[in-house]
């Protein structure tokens, strides 16, 4: 790819629209116009209490691990300055929207690393609306591993029908029992299922209390922003139903017993919160993560909203469509420099590792697919361990797996289980190079990656 001249025309794009007004440090509010958003937002070290009594020297975004929650509306402009004040390279990538290539931080693909000091502006037009998020494309294990990791609301364009909303973010830290860091990836779990962290968060709380209005719907935006946890969710005695999946909206639905929400993933629930003074769990299987207790309020009892509008999302045609075939394999090969700093290859896309090392990597692209062609992209696991797959660029209809029975939804995330084999369908309608990865992030880190070109 070359990106250099064009990259630091984009990074400069907007130099003189965002003003930064003193005082508001991340907000900096509506211009006269209200369709125009603008963050100022600042990548930096803060220290953290995950642990009580001990501190975590977390990364933060906007002053908060997890990072400030952004909000646009559908249709809208997102413009964020970004600013790195880490003490190493990052960049920013905005899961599951879909922008120009040119903005979707992938580090020499996208645009250059952000150098510490330096700042980037991102600027893209929204079109879907949902639950999003954003994080970092680079040293993915330790930077999302610090808490590089922030939820990017994007309303519906003309509302929700929904009254009371909660962003939940699930984090499993990488902490010990005093608050430090343990290793963000460990070659033999990166080998296996991933490397867990141990001390469960929401919204960077161990086990919080969440208060909602009692009687009341309350839609639950939860992000799973984890590096490595698949959770089981459930919530024993709720009445819940499932309003969108990965940002984009179905049929409402019961949750019914659990839903497996892999990294990545995005569960939009509207919960009937039960009487006041009464409490309901929301559990990892068997494990608590949060208390939601209802609290007396006044309001008039809400119904259940309609079922969101659809994103404008291209319908891909079946019967034109080429099918693509992609493997996913356990290989065990370490590659042959690791003392020298090399990364190990544990995993690969039909024969090839992603080297994490090499920037070279998208210059050859696994796939080529002709520029508004429709296609159907098979997803074969041949490994014993889940892997929730992910596109960068364009959203892709979940069509069909030979495991379980699919209502066809569309999403930017696929969790893709055991020996199962998925069949996802799309219209290539945004040119670029694309990052196919499993977002369990050392999975991703030790080879489970590829480049797929749309020209
Ligand atoms: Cu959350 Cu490359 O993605
Ligand atoms: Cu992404
Ligand atoms: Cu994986």
């Amino acid at each position: 790819m070359n990106f250099s001249r064009r990259q630091l025309l984009a990074g400069l794009a907007g130099l003189g629209v965002v003003g930064l007004a003193g005082g508001a440090r991340y907000w900096l509010g509506r211009t006269d116009s209200s369709v125009t958003h603008d963050y100022e937002l600042i990548a930096a070290p803060l220290d953290v209490e995950l642990v009580p009594g001990h501190v975590t020297p977390a990364w933060a975004y906007g002053g908060q691990a997890p990072g400030l929650e952004l909000r646009v509306r559908q249709g809208d402009w997102l413009r964020v300055r970004f600013i790195n004040r880490l003490p190493e390279p990052t960049t920013i990538h905005w899961h599951g929207i879909r922008l120009p290539l040119e903005m979707d931080g992938v580090p020499y693909v996208s645009q250059l690393p952000v150098l510490p000091g330096e700042h980037f502006d991102y600027r893209f037009q929204v079109h879907d609306a949902g639950s999003f998020w954003y994080h970092p494309h680079t040293t993915s294990a330790e930077q999302l591993g610090r808490g590089l990791v922030g939820p990017l609301i994007v309303e519906e364009r003309d509302g929700s029908g929904f009254r009371h909303e909660r962003t939940l973010c699930l984090k499993n830290w990488h902490v010990d029992k005093q608050g430090a860091f343990t290793d963000f990836s460990i070659a033999r779990e990166a080998a296996r299922v991933g490397t867990l962290g141990l001390l469960s968060s929401i919204n960077g709380r161990h086990l919080p209390d969440i208060e909602l209005p009692a009687g009341q719907v309350v839609r639950l935006r939860l992000i799973n922003v984890d590096n490595t946890m698949t959770y089981r969710l459930n919530l024993p005695g709720g009445d819940a139903r499932i309003y969108a999946l990965d940002g984009n909206p179905i049929a409402p639905r019961p949750l019914g017993k659990e839903y497996w929400l892999g990294p990545g993933m995005r569960l939009d629930l509207a919960l009937r919160v039960p009487p006041a003074g009464q409490q309901l769990s929301l559990r990892n299987g068997p494990m608590r993560l949060a208390s939601l207790r209802s609290i007396a309020n006044d309001e008039a009892r809400d119904d259940w909203p309609a079922a969101l509008p659809a994103n404008p999302i291209s319908e891909p045609d079946l019967q034109r469509a080429e099918t693509l075939r992609f493997n996913f394999e356990w290989s065990g090969a370490l590659s042959t420099n690791v003392d020298q700093g090399g990364a190990y290859q544990f995993w690969q896309i039909n024969g090839e590792a992603w080297d994490i090392n090499d920037k070279t990597c998208a210059d050859r692209p696994i796939a080529s697919l002709k520029k508004n062609g429709h296609y159907i992209l098979e997803f074969r696991n041949l490994s014993q361990y889940q892997h929730p797959i992910h596109l960068h660029g364009m959203s892709f209809k979940v069509i069909g797996s030979n495991r379980r029975r699919i209502e066809p939804y569309f999403t930017d995330t696929f969790l893709l289980g055991k020996n199962e084999t998925a069949r996802v369908a799309l219209v290539a309608d945004n040119p670029g190079v694309w990052m196919l990865h499993c977002h369990v992030i050392d999975h991703m880190e030790t080879g489970l990656m590829a480049a797929i070109e749309v020209a």
